[in-house]
């Protein structure tokens, strides 16, 4: 254990520590442990910044208060240690058939199915706000929806023309896609059906062809959602065989089986489709664990970054994610999270830009780099001035 200076901050002391999570503290006793080698779960975390056993240094009051720190508009700035901006944003848009067509999504107000047309439009205006992300989930009628999902890999898709038009139009915007059956399905799962059963193995072959193709499309970075095991790895390697190198893989990694996502389904048209649910493959709402082996794995099979699914409702996933595998860590404030802000909003019941704004920050608190967020123009607006 390595013992530092009262008046040294504790994550500015460098030195290994046998600390093992969980170790009891002498509060007494100043620590450095900011920067300690932790073993946590099998995994040596170096490096990595361990805020649950800080023991802040402080005098009695009424020498200290704490107070005088939020005393006025100018030091709050001061020592305000998260903040939320323009670059954390990924926003998720949904693309569709036709032209000149902006579809409102009844259940997400202000959300909208787009033609190819006007998600470059889109992409235009999320760029000039200084959004650095857009990312293209297709919607789908039924018609377009068959049981081999062949859809989803055609070159010539609705996703893949946006992200063709896109790269031609808005080059400085990065773009993201989806990976899943799901939108292509005729039965709503993000793999293939037999018997009733979500097959895995089968589906990752599918998942492969449907990277390669918004890989050769121009897409940035490969969202996979799916769930499936073996996937990361499958595709990784069918990007290095390509030559797309430089494609990043930002997995869905700890993903729940989540009520949260119902108007998602409504604006991609799988609330009708779904069959059952999607607990064989999504995980649990009661593991935390489970979401560390996940993100582990991911990253071990190549994924340049990871994400936690929904957001507000699992910030401890967050945390411990990030405190765990300090690998670039996103999360996804998903339909529900958005749709039930706008509802309460809607109502008067709470001052949308304020809960909009102090929601995002909730996830650079828990130790996010980024959030995908249908807020993302609204919150650059503001952030903007
Ligand atoms: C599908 C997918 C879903 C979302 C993103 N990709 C829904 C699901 O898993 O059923 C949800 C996004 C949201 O709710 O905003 N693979």
């Amino acid at each position: 254990m390595v013992s530092c200076q009262s008046t040294r901050r504790p994550d500015t002391c460098h030195g290994p520590s046998p600390l093992v999570i969980g170790t009891p503290l002498n509060a007494g006793t100043p620590r450095c442990l900011g920067l300690a080698s932790a073993k946590i779960h099998g995994t040596h975390a170096m490096s990595t910044k361990l805020d649950i056993s800080m023991r802040p240094t402080q005098a009695e009051f009424p020498a200290t208060r704490l107070r005088r720190t939020r005393s006025a508009p100018a030091v709050r700035a001061l020592v305000r240690q998260n903040t939320l901006t323009v670059d954390d944003f990924i926003w998720p848009v949904f693309v569709r058939s036709g032209e000149g067509i902006e579809e409102p999504i009844p259940s997400m107000p202000g959300v909208f199915r787009r033609s190819v047309d006007k998600v470059v439009e889109a992409a235009r205006e999320a760029a000039d706000l200084g959004i650095p992300a857009i990312c293209i989930f297709p919607y789908t009628g039924i018609e377009e929806r068959t049981e081999d999902c062949a859809g989803a890999w055609d070159s010539d898709n609705h996703a893949n023309r946006a992200i063709r038009a896109i790269k031609a139009a808005v080059p400085e915007i990065a773009i993201m896609t989806d990976v899943a059956l799901d939108t292509y399905n005729i039965n709503g799962h993000d793999g293939f059906v037999e018997n009733g059963e979500i097959v895995n193995d089968r589906t990752i072959d599918a998942l492969v062809k449907m990277t390669l193709s918004q890989a050769e499309a121009g897409a940035d970075i490969i969202g996979p959602s799916d769930m499936m095991d073996g996937r990361i790895g499958a595709m990784r390697t069918a990007l290095e065989s390509a030559g797309h190198h430089n494609v990043m893989i930002l997995s869905y990694a700890a993903k729940y089986a989540s009520a949260f996502y119902g108007p998602f389904r409504d604006a991609v048209g799988a609330s009708g489709a779904l069959t059952g649910d999607k607990k064989t493959y999504q995980m649990d709402p009661g593991n935390s664990d489970e979401a560390m082996r996940l993100i582990e794995r991911d990253l071990a099979e190549g994924a340049d970054m990871i994400m936690v699914k929904p957001g507000l409702p699992y910030l401890d996933i967050c945390r411990r994610a990030r405190d765990t595998f300090g690998a670039p860590t996103f999360a996804y404030q998903v339909s529900g999270e958005y749709s039930m802000i706008k509802a309460a909003a809607h109502n008067g019941w709470i001052d949308e830009d304020r809960v909009m704004l102090e929601s995002l920050m909730a996830f650079k608190r828990a130790g996010c780099d980024g959030i995908l967020t249908y807020f993302a123009p609204a919150a650059a607006r503001i952030l903007n001035g």
